[in-house]
């Protein structure tokens, strides 16, 4: 019996990155999975490899995360094709990049409905479906800004410290309906939004140089922690910040870096 066998698995933002990567290691792992995305063509082209190697293991859903109406129509469809969900793997998200001075109420508003109540609304769509199946284990995917930014960044790392911060009060509010609460905080990962944030080549090297294991992270580094997380093995863990940035956080001597 593969690690994920009996889970169903719905993950935002499975059209790229970190998502795309994880939806396809739970698949592999055994879990039914759901993946919705924004972006339809991308997450149906990665439901298609999956289901090439597992047919009929996964479903692509186009999803805005910051909608509850999408979120009711997606967590419908999903259990109709699957069951009950019993893993949500709040992914999706976008980098939001503005000086201080510059920042308005429409950009930091957009950050905080995609990144944070897109995560909070969706936690409250499926935990009815998690109650039923009597267990369930949420994944937030929050950010290292939530712990430790780098300017021009604010309404991104506020939406992202939200993130981390609603995890540990969903894990303590959830405990008794046996569903797990745990954010993910990755460091700088090689993805199409770390290339957003890196405007040149020269920014992208220095950062580079300035990891303590010299490279950047992959999505698939994630989505190993992911499918720990999603598994009976993480059985104890709730309401923990995973960090999973290659010791960025805890290098004094590293500033460059720090941009996502
Ligand atoms: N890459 C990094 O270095 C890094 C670091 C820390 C945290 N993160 C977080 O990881 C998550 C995934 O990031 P990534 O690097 O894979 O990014 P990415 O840009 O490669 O992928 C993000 C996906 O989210 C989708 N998306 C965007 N807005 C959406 C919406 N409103 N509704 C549904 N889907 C939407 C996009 O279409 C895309 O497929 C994000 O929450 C990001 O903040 C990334």
């Amino acid at each position: 019996m593969r690690r994920l066998s009996g889970k169903v698995a719905l993950i935002t933002g499975a059209g790229n990155g970190l998502g795309a990567a994880t939806a396809k290691l739970l698949a592999e792992e055994g879990a039914k999975v759901i993946a919705t995305d924004i972006a339809y063509e991308s997450v149906e082209k990665i439901v298609e490899e999956i289901n090439k190697l597992s047919k009929e293991s996964a479903i692509a859903l186009k999803h805005d995360v910051s909608s509850k109406k999408e979120w009711l129509t997606v967590v419908e469809e999903g259990v109709k094709t699957f069951g009950p969900i019993t893993v949500l793997v709040n992914n999706a998200g976008i980098l939001a990049t503005t000086k201080y001075d510059q920042l308005t109420y429409e950009k930091w508003q957009k950050a905080m409905d995609i990144n944070a109540w897109g995560q909070f609304v969706g936690m409250q769509t499926v935990i009815p479906h998690m109650k039923e199946a009597g267990v369930g284990s949420i994944i937030n995917v929050a950010s290292i800004a939530a712990v430790n930014s780098s300017g021009g960044l604010t309404a991104y790392t506020a939406s992202k410290g939200a993130v981390d911060a609603m995890s540990r009060a969903a894990a303590v509010e959830l405990g008794e309906f046996n569903i797990r609460v745990n954010a993910v905080v990755p460091g700088t990962i090689q993805t199409q939004m770390l290339e957003e944030a890196f405007p040149t080549k020269e920014i992208k090297e220095a950062s580079i140089a300035s990891q303590p294991l010299k490279r950047m992270g992959r999505p698939i580094d994630v989505a190993h922690l992911v499918a720990y997380l999603a598994s009976d093995e993480s059985y104890f863990t709730s309401g923990t910040s995973q960090l999973i940035d290659g010791a960025l956080n805890v290098d004094a001597s590293s500033s460059a870096a720090k941009l996502t």
